[in-house]
């Protein structure tokens, strides 16, 4: 049996255990195929995990950069009490239209709210807002652009407080990141967020690699320390 085969089979086993889809997920996930979308969502159990953190975290106001079509807003929107908020930063009108569909279906529409444009834009906004959807955010999740990361990651102090969490996804990617010498901007843009996170005095963070349906690939969790 191939090495991938079985981190399927376990993922398929896992999945059905622990993170099945119901019908609001698995409508965004058809919803956004039929739309045409990259299939680039995270799956199910990463899914799971995201709603677990966002839980333990005891979230009521979190920040997602890159929506897609809204399966991980949707995991993640899940979290929140029924005050809370979610604000997702999407680049792409078209994403973000089928995102918007997908979590109206899912019941979330009176709590997440997405913004189309430049993540880095949309960041720069929110820094100057205040009101219900401002900042501080309880936990920032950031899967957009990576060659964006470290950027991300500055504004996601900015934005975050003590105590909050951030998780960047695909850190990994096939071990790429392990390469110094890459001239490929998503992994030099990964690099640089890793290197913030472990020499950011205001940062605790962590890597983890994984295996699974999307593949060898991984994430990195850091707590903000004031
Ligand atoms: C990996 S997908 C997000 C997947 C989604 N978080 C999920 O798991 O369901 C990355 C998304 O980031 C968006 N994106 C890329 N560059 C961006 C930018 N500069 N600002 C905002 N969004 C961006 C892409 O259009 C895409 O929809």
């Amino acid at each position: 049996m191939s090495e991938s085969k079985v981190w399927n089979d376990v993922d398929d086993y896992f999945t059905a255990q622990l993170a099945p889809d119901d019908e609001g997920l698995t409508a965004a996930l058809r919803a956004s195929e039929e739309a045409g979308l990259p299939q680039i969502a995270i799956s199910g159990t990463q899914g799971k995990l995201l709603q677990l953190l966002a839980q333990i975290q005891g979230a009521r106001n979190i920040l997602e950069i890159g929506t897609l079509g809204g399966y991980s807003t949707i995991w993640l929107a899940r979290a929140l009490p029924a005050d809370g908020r979610l604000v997702s930063l999407e680049y792409s009108a078209r994403h973000a239209e089928v995102a918007t569909g997908n979590i109206t279906r899912a019941g979330l529409d009176k709590i997440v709210e997405i913004r189309v444009g430049p993540a880095l834009d949309s960041l720069s906004r929110l820094a100057e807002e205040s009101g219900e959807n401002a900042a501080p955010f309880d936990l920032v999740f950031i899967d957009a652009d990576k060659a964006n990361n470290p950027h991300y990651l500055e504004w996601a102090l900015k934005l975050t407080r003590a105590g909050s969490l951030i998780i960047v996804d695909n850190v990994v990617r096939e071990g790429r990141v392990a390469d110094a010498g890459s001239t490929t901007p998503d992994v030099i843009g990964t690099r640089a967020a890793i290197e913030l996170i472990g020499s950011h005095p205001r940062l605790s963070g962590t890597a983890i690699q994984t295996v699974g349906g999307k593949g060898y690939d991984g994430f990195a969790l850091a707590r903000v320390l004031s």
